[in-house]
């Protein structure tokens, strides 16, 4: 449907726009005014201050808030917490374990906490960190003090494994409901009782073979299986699945489409037939950025099911944090309206945070994908759930969030129907936040309660790990009572208009990850159409060329033992020749090298390094037929193409500045020839050359096929 199309578009061109100008689009769709925002940060601020006054913060966030991630061991913790659990032998546990805990400083939380548990903890650290001291070993022999503590060292160390792998595994609990169905669901009849319902998530994703993805399958289908007799008529009042399509194909990914929609479309058909015969809700968790695209093509394709003629169950889940929540939203609207049918949104500000930060960063991306600043991301969760309340004939919102300013928004933008919509938590975090709203209010609450194993667990921890430990989550800084509560529940669009920089300063933009010293150099995303689809038609023009590499020695070439070149994935395709230095040429170059050595060693820095950032540049402009010459000639696949070629544009960068940095020493010592034998990598050819030239050194390169290049 061209229309539809049209949507999708519109989501791929957000790639392209800035943060600022997004964040300007979003603040003129707000609906609230000065006075309205004032009042909702009194009652935010209300609701904090009654919640710190009523409940006790459980364990778990004393814990977090003692020991978040902006402390160095919150950060030890969070490495034991997310590698402990999948280390096999007792050896390196027990390395990991003194690497985190001995080196931190504990005695600094020493009483800090106002609960006594999380004070016993830190003690409980503290000796273990004293115990595990590595100069202990020292001179135990000569000691006898220092031989002892070596004695309570070898005996404590299986003690302190058991313990600490205790604890991680408590911590893993805590977000958890059970191991499996049967006991998730007897935990579940707690909540129920107090009126909540539950979203259930099988544990496990990113399936790595099909093998895991069968077994995911089989989890979700059989879990639906049990939900079919829960009690309840309405899919609201129902429990529902929450299900990661990672979980359920090895390859969920773009650049696999095809085999995508083959394979894993027909397994969520299957499971969205299931639930809808079940009467549940079936949820498709929101993952990764660059699997957005791709689930948009499954989502268009599962709702033309016939099973969404009856049933509104099916639910889709936006992330508030991506640029690209919005237009997403109104594709969904378009979607429905077009294809009659009613769905279910739940709107989450998105889980992934840190990793698409640091991925955009160390793949060279044009823009992140997700805001940089935490008040954009709550102005998005404010104007995406003011579109989706806008359209409550086709959608039913369902609003996932532990922060009380965002409930108390919510729930006044909502207006007066609490049926319309729900509120969702996850299982461990927001309870009496949400008792409070839906003591106050009579809204719906529902609960995501993952189910599993602690093998499938570690994921999904150290997630809520990340959340609950950043000092700007809401949940850190309800307990942190240095904080006001005006703070704690300020209002996100008052925050932006009051900030100068719409960007965080401090998150580094990926091409100026390594400013001032020189640029990143240049990346796409192979898996997200927004970031790669420029390349890949500038590629299609070189699908099917042919090059020649030969000599070219101070200017001038010629062309003897010509060889054929083969694509080593397809030995009949012929993709170029290659024509060998003779010994007369490689005698040439030595010759003009040498003789050139005093006029070159000569010339300024600051030129030797402009002629390898011009290099660099031209590299850069001409990523899509390397990109296609790597990976005819070497086998590559896109992505490894993509790194050679951007490896190879980082070392003429790196070696340019190196020699600025110390240009008193570039003075080259000689004549370096670089012989570069068949099918030598691009990136470590261009950086020997780079690293002798930014020296001042006469270059002689006999060139492999790939790369036709000889400097003298
Ligand atoms: P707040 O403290 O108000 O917000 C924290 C969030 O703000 C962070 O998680 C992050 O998204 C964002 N943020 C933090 N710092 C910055 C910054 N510097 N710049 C921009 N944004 C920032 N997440 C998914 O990704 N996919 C899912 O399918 C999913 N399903 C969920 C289902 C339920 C029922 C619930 C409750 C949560 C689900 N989540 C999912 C997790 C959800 O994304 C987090 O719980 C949520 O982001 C926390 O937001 P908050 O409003 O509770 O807390
Ligand atoms: C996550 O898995 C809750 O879906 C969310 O982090």
């Amino acid at each position: 449907m061209a229309d539809l199309e049209s949507f999708r578009l519109k989501i791929r061109q957000r790639y392209l726009q800035t943060e600022p100008e997004i964040v300007e689009e979003l603040l003129s769709e707000n609906t609230l005014n000065e006075r309205e925002r004032l009042r909702l940060q009194e009652d935010a601020a209300g609701v904090v201050k009654q919640l710190r006054k009523n409940e006790q913060p459980s364990l778990m966030e004393s814990f977090l808030s003692e020991y978040g991630l902006s402390t160095p061991e919150g950060v030890g913790l969070m490495c034991l917490a997310e590698a402990l659990l999948r280390v096999p032998d007792p050896e390196t546990i027990d390395e990991l374990i003194a690497d985190k805990i001995e080196p931190s400083n504990w005695g600094v939380h020493l009483g800090q906490s106002s609960s006594s548990l999380v004070n016993a903890s830190t003690w409980a650290l503290l000796l273990t960190g004293r115990i595990l001291d590595e100069d202990v070993n020292d001179d135990a022999n000569t000691h006898p003090v220092m031989a002892l503590r070596l004695l309570i060292k070898r005996l404590g160390e299986p003690l302190v494994r058991t313990a600490v792998s205790q604890a991680m595994k408590m911590l893993g609990t805590q977000f958890v409901l059970g191991e499996d169905m049967r006991e998730a669901l007897q935990e579940a009849t707690v909540w129920e009782h107090k009126g909540y319902t539950y979203s259930y998530d099988m544990l496990g994703e990113a399936a790595r073979t099909h093998e895991d993805a069968e077994r995911y399958f089989e989890a979700y289908s059989s879990a639906i299986d049990i939900m079919k007799n829960a009690s309840g008529n309405t899919i609201r009042e129902r429990p529902g699945i929450s299900i990661k399509l990672s979980a359920l194909h090895p390859r969920y990914e773009f650049s696999k489409k095809a085999q995508v929609l083959n394979e894993l479309l027909p397994r969520i058909i299957k499971l969205v037939n299931q639930a809808a015969a079940a009467n549940i809700g079936l949820n498709i968790d929101a993952e990764e950025a660059d699997r957005l695209d791709l689930s948009l093509d499954l989502i268009d394709a599962l709702v033309q099911e016939a099973a969404l003629d009856q049933w509104h169950g099916f639910g889709i889940v936006v992330q508030a944090y991506s640029r690209r929540a919005l237009p997403v939203i109104d594709w969904l609207i378009e979607l429905c309206r077009l294809r009659q049918r009613r769905i279910m949104v739940r709107l989450v500000k998105g889980a992934y945070w840190d990793a698409e930060i640091k991925q955009a960063q160390e793949l060279g991306l044009a823009n992140f994908p997700v805001y940089t600043r935490k008040s954009n991301t709550d102005l998005s969760y404010l104007v995406c759930a003011q579109r989706l309340l806008d359209h409550r004939a086709l959608i039913y919102p369902q609003f996932a969030t532990h922060n009380a300013h965002t409930v108390s928004a919510i729930h006044y933008l909502a207006g007066n129907d609490v049926n319309s919509y729900e509120f969702q938590r996850l299982h461990g975090m927001g309870e009496s936040l949400h008792q409070h709203i839906m003591d106050k209010y009579n809204t719906h609450c529902r609960i995501y309660a993952p189910v599993g194993a602690h093998v499938d667990l570690l994921a999904y921890l150290v997630r809520r790990l990340l959340e609950n430990g950043a000092n700007s989550s809401f949940v850190n800084q309800i307990v942190n009572t240095d904080i006001s509560p005006e703070t704690v529940a300020s209002c996100p669009i008052t925050d932006i208009l009051k900030t100068p920089d719409v960007e965080h300063p401090a998150i580094v933009k990926p091409l100026s990850l390594f400013l001032p010293e020189r640029e990143n150099s240049k990346g796409y995303r192979v898996n997200d159409p927004a970031s790669v689809q420029p390349l890949l038609n500038e590629r299609d023009q070189f699908i099917s060329s042919t090059w020649e590499g030969y000599c070219l020695v101070a200017g001038s070439s010629a062309k003897q033992n010509e060889r054929a070149c083969l694509n080593p994935a397809l030995s009949n395709e012929v993709i170029g020749k290659v024509f060998e230095a003779s010994d007369d040429q490689i005698q040439q170059a030595l010759e003009i090298a040498e003789s050139t050595f005093q006029s070159w060693t000569v010339v300024p820095v600051n030129q030797r390094t402009n002629m390898l950032l011009l290099a660099a540049d031209a590299y850069e402009a001409n990523m899509a037929e390397l990109c296609a010459l790597a990976c005819k000639e070497a086998g590559k696949h896109l992505a490894d193409a993509i790194s050679e070629v951007r490896e190879a544009v980082d070392f003429l960068r790196y070696y340019a500045s190196q020699a600025r940095q110390n240009h008193t020493h570039t003075k080259g010592r000689g004549v370096i020839v670089c012989i570069s034998p068949w099918n030598f990598p691009l990136a470590i050819f261009t950086g020997q050359i780079a690293a002798a030239l930014a020296t001042g050194n006469t270059v002689i390169a006999k060139p492999a096929p790939q790369t036709p290049l000889i400097a003298t």
